[in-house]
């Protein structure tokens, strides 16, 4: 009964996610935090839930991210693919991953959760600028445990 339940929820969702966003959706890579991160930030979105990124920084690229968020399956299909885009760019290039660059990775979201890759590259953005500000003072870094 179970097997039948879950077959019937993965049509379902097949009708409406690619492929790519049911894996990682299911299969969410980077998840969880970084001890001792380089950058860190949490962004909430117009439906209330919350996405965080950390990113650790070696020679101003990106060595390693991870995400964690409460939201939907389509925010942790963000989460999950923002990561793997950004990992291995240098800052200037994680910059330029958008809204459109995540939906494009992600084979398209259904249009009432196309914000859900707004709220992912926000907080990516928001990660590179606090990875900026932190590596202006680097002491600041010793302060911050909790992240
Ligand atoms: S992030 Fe809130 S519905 Fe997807």
């Amino acid at each position: 009964m179970e097997d039948h339940a879950e077959k019937e929820f993965i049509t379902e969702m097949q009708r409406e996610y690619s492929e790519t966003a049911i894996d990682h959706a299911r299969n969410p890579r980077n998840v969880g935090n970084i001890p001792k991160c380089d950058g860190f930030a949490q962004g909430t979105g117009v439906c209330g839930d919350t996405l965080g990124i950390w990113l650790r920084v070696k020679n101003d690229r990106i060595a390693l991210a991870s995400f964690w968020t409460d939201g939907c399956g389509a925010s942790i299909a963000c989460g999950s693919i923002t990561t793997v885009l950004a990992k291995d760019r240098t800052i200037e290039e994680a910059k330029k991953i958008d809204r459109d660059t995540i939906l494009e990775a992600l084979g398209g979201l259904p249009d009432d959760h196309v914000h859900c890759a707004e709220l992912a590259a926000e907080t990516l953005s928001s990660a590179v600028k606090d990875y900026q500000e932190l590596a202006k003072f680097p002491w600041k870094k010793d302060y911050m445990n909790n992240k």
